[in-house]
């Protein structure tokens, strides 16, 4: 293996409470009572159609014209960016500038393939952003996840192909878009929600650069 492909919420930085939270308040608002199992399906999900699968699941989708609607993503996100205000070094998951580290030494490069337009400014607020080699920017994407591109433009960035790179992900949406690739998935989390995965750890701290590159 010559690359490692990194998730950001969830996987680098303990965000994904954040993108609940910011949520589950717009939830609330409309009337939607939404709760963690139901939030399993929006991670790794584009703002939009996160909202989109909200209205759907409290049977609101026709209520609400476009603009509308684009509003209600805009508000989520203002609430969402007051919550990343707190963020600081340490909301780095556990073992994950150990692994950067790691990987620089090794010089193995590192990209980032998330689909939130965040990614940069989180990956500055934790001070890890000098670890990769790129970030894809998903404004450039065609399709979101599960769809793989997302992947195969992280691989191009690195000038890997997909089977030659690892990918790490905390959702479903991403391990499907992984394997959809050929690439070797890691899923942090648990082995009954991330299905598909070649491995499932808790964080980062329970593997090393050495032993992947081996693989
Ligand atoms: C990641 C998160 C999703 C989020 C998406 C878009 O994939 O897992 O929960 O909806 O990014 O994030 P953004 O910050 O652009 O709204
Ligand atoms: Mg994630």
């Amino acid at each position: 293996m010559k690359g490692f492909v990194f998730d950001l919420d969830g996987v680098l930085a303990d965000t994904a409470k954040y993108h609940y939270i910011a949520w589950k308040r717009l939830a609330d608002e409309i009337g939607i009572q939404i709760d963690e199992a139901f939030n399993e399906q929006l991670k790794g999900i584009s703002r939009q159609e996160s909202l989109e699968r909200i209205l759907e699941y409290g049977n609101k989708a026709a209520f609400f014209s476009k603009q509308e609607t684009a509003a209600m993503a805009e508000k989520k996100n203002q609430q969402y960016v007051e919550l990343l205000d707190e963020l600081s070094p340490e909301d780095a998951l556990p073992g994950v500038r150990e692994f950067l580290a790691s990987a620089q030494q090794y010089n193995i490069p590192c990209t980032v393939a998330s689909a939130s337009k965040s990614a940069p400014f989180i990956l500055d607020k934790l001070g890890i952003r000098e670890y990769f080699a790129g970030i894809v920017d998903p404004a450039d994407l065609t399709k979101g996840k599960p769809d793989p591109e997302i992947f195969i433009k992280a691989a191009q960035l690195m000038k890997l192909k997909p089977n030659e790179a690892i990918g790490f992900e905390d959702a479903q949406a991403g391990i499907d878009g992984i394997k959809g690739c050929g690439m070797y998935a890691i899923g942090l989390g648990t082995s009954e929600q991330l299905i598909g995965a070649d491995r499932v750890i808790r964080d980062l701290s329970e593997v090393t650069v050495e032993e992947l590159i081996c693989l």
